[in-house]
């Protein structure tokens, strides 16, 4: 099975938990919960998660799904509360209206909630398999999501008069990237410690990238609303260093992330997924040199 197949298969077997049995749960909030996760997006945060998990061996694919899908429902999660009017009040996510606009506010509440939720339950299901690795991926995975280094307090710097610019991309963007790298070492059975660096590194290269997608794309090419940092006045790295800047600032960040990497088994299939991951990030724009 390839990596995407485990990934979707494992994403439609947790939301079928979040589900129940027909009738069981409101049938909009059921369907709301399908809706928010399919189709994925690029699903970057469980590939990369389940790839240092192969790369260490993958001793228990059970517990490197639960953790795969645990993060990308959080990361789905954070997708639909970003876009409630109360945050940037957007109409389209992954090509589709967003949840608010397809259902209604409070079930774009509820879905987020309920997702969050679901993420967890899916990692404490696997106590079976190994409950120590089990508390490690709740423990991290809670770390990378709330306060004060996770994806709310990210989003809750969006709310001060005076932005900490580094702390803001890291807590809103990086975490989940350190918590794909890190859970994906606690489920193959590793010390996660020295998977921090590489998964902050691909975290500030994929921040680099989104602003340069922000700056250059339109909205149909990439499914979401275009131009927000302007919109919003967010400092983001194009205007700090303009495209060529960005886009040198990307390569020097992702050869860095590969030095990164620590000695593991599939040490080189690992670069070769940041080298991939690198290609996919690089915005394809015709201000932007061939590669
Ligand atoms: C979008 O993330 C949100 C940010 C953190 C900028 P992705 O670009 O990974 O979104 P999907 O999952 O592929 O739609
Ligand atoms: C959303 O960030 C990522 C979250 C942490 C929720 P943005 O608002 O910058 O990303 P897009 O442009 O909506 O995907
Ligand atoms: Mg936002
Ligand atoms: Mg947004």
């Amino acid at each position: 099975m390839s990596q995407s197949q485990r990934i979707e298969s494992a994403m439609r077997r947790a939301i079928a938990v979040g589900q129940g049995k027909a009738g069981m749960a409101p049938a909009q909030l059921a369907s709301a919960l399908d809706y928010a996760v399919t189709p994925g997006g690029a699903r970057i945060r469980p590939t990369i998660l389940m790839s240092v998990a192969q790369a260490c061996g993958d001793p228990d694919p059970a517990l490197t799904d639960a953790a795969a899908v645990a993060l990308e429902l959080i990361h789905c999660a954070s997708l639909v509360h970003d876009d409630m009017p109360c945050f940037d009040d957007a109409d389209i996510r992954r090509g589709k209206p967003t949840i608010h606009r397809a259902y209604s506010e409070p079930l774009a509440v509820l879905t987020g909630d309920s997702l969050i939720v679901l993420a967890f339950e899916v990692l404490a299901r696997t106590a079976d398999v190994d409950a120590e690795r089990a508390i490690q991926l709740v423990l991290t995975l809670s770390q990378r999501t709330g306060s004060p280094l996770g994806i709310c307090a990210g989003q809750a710097w969006e709310s001060e008069a005076d932005i900490n610019l580094s702390a803001y991309h890291q807590a809103k963007t990086g975490a989940l990237f350190i918590a794909a790298t890190q859970m994906g070492a606690i489920a193959a059975g590793q010390d996660p410690e020295p998977w921090e660096e590489l998964g902050a590194r691909i975290g500030e290269a994929f921040q680099v990238a989104d602003d340069l997608r922000d700056a250059l794309y339109d909205a149909d090419a990439l499914g979401k609303p275009v131009g927000q940092d302007d919109l919003h006045n967010r400092p983001n790295a194009v205007t700090q260093l303009g495209v060529t800047g960005a886009i040198n600032r990307l390569k020097d960040i992702l050869a860095g992330a590969i030095a990164s990497i620590p000695s593991c088994p599939g040490e080189a299939d690992l670069a070769q997924m940041v080298r991939h991951t690198a290609e996919r990030l690089t915005p394809v724009h015709p201000t932007i040199p061939a590669q």
